[in-house]
């Protein structure tokens, strides 16, 4: 076969039957993303963002003319067998949710009117100490908070059967929790269940959907900053039972920038004085970022780019103590249609300074909604594929990309994007490509 891998793994199982997609939250992203991947099935729109739609993947060499589309590469459920499902403390349906939400217009969802209002929030595990700026009465009840993570894996079962899922993937896009340290009470899974037992604050709602995923077989995302999955016994839990997980935090507008820019800056060996972020945003996710607890969960994870891609460990020349400030400023007006404004301060040649300035009109959900489609499709391969614990390939998608214990993420954008493509071919036993090229010059 031409680019035979020599290392090539067994081949995955064919995406057959139908896969359900549950989000813990049915706001914004949710609802874009739902809506999104029903205008696409009746031919409404194009899948504008989503590379498991739209992109193509180099296989072999330049001269073999061989770019088949990712989906025709790798077998990923087809759009046709998603079932959606969500949970959520607000009992707005979809349509009603995405309608509040305010960020697709009137003539994308009334004539899919019907098949949102159909999308109705399973109860959610919610507490208001975590997500202080939201307020809803669907929400379940426990003694402890293991009786909750019980009662979700109930639901995830409740769902498969409902609707005849062949497998599930859940993505986490509900708001993000106050910030919460890794402790002893995530460090082992006897731990944790002690202290799910034990009502410990310091066990978060998306810890027991995570939990709740990871036992019932199901791959887990999780899109926002808060802990979640990201915690040392969940990444063994999933080890152990050959789940895939990823995270944390969607990378869209302004962090997505960064790791274009930054890689570039790098590359030619300039040097960055500061960086300077702020954005207007008024949608739901604002309000609850304008909490400090849940800012300092979404800070953390916005800063931590730069220094990665960077390393002024290694340039101190160029990159030492450069000035770093992130603001996100709620504002009602403005929806989800955030503006973010970067003043980027450049060094350049005999130390002469330069400035770039970013003025970026984004639409939030809109950037959102095809990296959750493909998180889940992705996920649901690599389940199919033998792939088990953190997916350091779905980086490309974060912010805060989780690794291996002491290892160092990868922010780059494009190291990102060739270590994702890279891995589709080594699952789909191709040939690495290296770029190398010597071979088109060799008489
Ligand atoms: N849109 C983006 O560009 C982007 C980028 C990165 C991360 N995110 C994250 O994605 C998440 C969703 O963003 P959004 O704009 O849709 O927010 P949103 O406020 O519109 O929706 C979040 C929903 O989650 C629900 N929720 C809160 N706690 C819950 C719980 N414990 N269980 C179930 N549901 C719960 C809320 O009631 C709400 O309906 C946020 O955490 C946000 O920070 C968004």
């Amino acid at each position: 076969m031409p680019g035979s891998s020599s290392d090539a793994v067994s081949a995955p199982r064919p995406a057959t039957g139908k896969l359900g997609i549950i989000t813990p939250g049915l706001g914004a992203v949710a609802t874009t993303f739902m809506a999104g991947v029903e205008s696409v099935r009746r031919g409404h729109t194009k899948p504008i963002g989503s590379l498991t739609q739209m992109a193509t993947i180099r296989l072999g060499k330049r001269t073999e003319n061989r770019s088949p589309l990712i989906k025709d590469f790798v077998p990923l459920a087809a759009l046709d067998d998603i079932v959606f499902g969500a949970w959520d403390p607000i009992a707005d349906d979809a349509y009603t949710a995405a309608k509040k939400a305010g960020v697709l217009e009137d003539r994308d969802l009334e004539p899919i009117k019907d098949f949102l209002s159909s999308i109705k929030p399973m109860p959610a595990v919610f507490e208001n100490k975590y997500v202080t700026r939201i307020n809803g009465a669907n929400v379940k009840k426990g003694k402890t908070k293991r009786d909750l993570a019980e009662q979700l894996r109930q639901d995830i079962r409740d769902f498969k059967a409902r609707n005849k899922c062949d497998r599930v993937v859940i993505v986490w896009c509900a708001s993000t929790e106050i910030f919460i340290k890794p402790g002893p009470k995530h460090a082992t899974l006897e731990q944790f269940e002690r202290a799910m037992e034990n009502n410990d604050e310091e066990i978060a709602p998306s810890m027991l959907y995570a939990y709740a995923a990871i036992m019932e077989g199901v791959p887990f995302c999780n899109g926002a900053p808060n802990l979640s999955v990201d915690i040392p016994a969940l990444v063994q839990l999933a080890n152990d039972r050959g789940v895939p997980i990823s995270g944390k935090d969607f990378k869209t507008g302004q962090t997505w920038m960064k790791t274009v820019i930054a890689p570039g800056l790098k590359a030619r060996m300039l040097g960055l004085a500061g960086w300077y972020s702020t954005n207007i945003l008024g949608n739901r996710d604002g309000e609850v970022l304008d909490d400090p607890a849940s800012f300092k969960t979404k800070e953390e994870s916005k800063l931590s780019v730069l220094h990665t891609i960077l390393q002024p460990e290694i340039y101190p020349e160029l990159y030492k103590g450069f000035s770093h400030v992130v603001r996100i400023n709620y504002y009602p007006p403005r929806g989800d249609n955030k503006e973010g404004w970067d003043n980027i301060d450049i060094v350049g040649w005999m130390g002469y300074p330069m400035q770039i300035k970013v003025n970026f009109l984004c639409r939030d959900s809109i950037l959102a909604a095809p990296i959750v489609l493909d998180l889940a499709l992705f996920s649901d391969f690599a389940q199919r594929a033998g792939l088990k614990g953190i997916q350091e390939w779905l980086s490309f998608y974060y912010k805060s990309p989780m690794t291996a214990p002491g290892l160092q993420p990868e922010h780059d954008l494009f190291i990102q994007q060739t270590k994702l493509k890279n891995t589709l071919r080594h699952l789909m036993g191709e040939e690495q490509i290296t770029h190398l090229g010597l071979e088109y010059y060799q008489s």
